[in-house]
């Protein structure tokens, strides 16, 4: 008697366990079968296991004309901005369209880095000359990149009035505390270029024809400077050879994930010494961005 109940008790033992073992199978086909079908986000970039490398343009004409040169390319979209996934010379390369502005560009290069993982991100585009020695179609490297609309005033009362050439750079990096209150921030921060992308970007130099490639300091804000004295205090105090209004969004965002960096912008105009604006320039920068880009491939350590 006692036997047989627990003959029965150790059937029904095993056939829970195989119960188990059967739930815990279909668990794992389902999750496969769901896991391949929702994993297209960015299949390009998982299907070879390289990490992509990340160009960003702000307005179409910035970014469109090296997103047409991409291979394999597909399309996708999170919120306004827009990602042409790709390839050159059969390495992933990923074109972001971030619209213009610090807050477009941070926002886009976060959705870039948390969905596509880049090895590298180059920030590119047109920009305005803070050196007299610039001219329009030449294009700088960004050894340094900057925030320009990072500032702490001076201290004034009422009717004491106002004067910008009073205001002080403010690192907002330097400590989690108050920035206004901490002596330690008035400071300039600078992105520094990664080195590797420097390298690429500076061996290709020859390849661009319509105007000079230098390295320096790109500067940039939510503002567009046209006063000459202004521009002329940034380039003494900051030592800024061209402004725009993305760069050191990307590389602030970039460094706050460890991903390499890169400005490289083309001056489609100089109010310093009287270069007019011409949009052209930006196509003729991503010709040369492009140049940067197959390089730097070139020099990646191969799998
Ligand atoms: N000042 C600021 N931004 C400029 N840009 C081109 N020239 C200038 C300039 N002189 C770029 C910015 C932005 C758009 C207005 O053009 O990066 O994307």
């Amino acid at each position: 008697m006692e036997a047989t109940f627990y003959n029965t008790k150790k059937k029904r033992k095993r056939s829970l366990k195989s119960l188990a073992i059967l739930a815990f199978i279909t668990l794992l086909l389902f999750s496969l079968v769901v896991g391949c079908s929702s994993s297209s986000q960015s299949k390009t970039v998982q299907e070879n296991s390289q990490r992509p490398i990340l160009v960003q343009g702000p307005m179409p004409i910035e970014a469109e004309k090296f997103a047409q040169r991409l291979e394999n390319v597909k399309k996708e979209k999170s919120g306004t901005f827009e990602f042409y996934i790709g390839t050159v010379d059969n390495y992933p390369v990923i074109v972001a369209k971030t619209g213009k502005g610090m807050e477009n560009t941070a926002a886009a290069t976060a959705v870039a880095i948390e969905r596509y993982n880049p090895i590298a991100i180059i920030n590119q585009g047109t920009s305005g000359g803070h050196d007299p020695n610039l001219h329009v179609f030449d294009i700088v490297i960004g050894k340094r990149t900057v925030n320009l609309g990072s500032l702490k005033t001076a201290d004034r009362d009422e009717n004491q009035g106002i004067d910008p050439t009073d205001w002080k750079p403010m690192d907002l990096m330097a400590s989690e505390g108050s920035a206004g209150e901490d002596p330690n921030a008035e400071k300039i921060r600078y992105y520094q270029g990664d080195k590797d992308l420097l390298a690429a970007a500076n061996a290709v130099k020859d390849k661009y024809t319509k105007g000079k490639v230098v390295e320096g300091t790109i500067g940039s804000a939510d503002v567009w400077n046209n006063e000459v004295d202004r521009i002329k205090w940034f380039h003494t105090k900051y030592g800024t050879s061209v402004e725009e209004m993305e760069g050191a969004s990307a590389a602030q965002i970039a460094k706050a994930y460890d991903v390499a960096f890169l400005g490289i912008r083309i001056l489609s105009n100089n109010k310093v010494n009287g270069g007019e604006y011409n949009p052209n320039t930006a196509a003729a920068n991503q010709d040369y961005v492009y140049e940067v880009v197959r390089k730097y491939i070139s020099m990646l350590p191969s799998e």
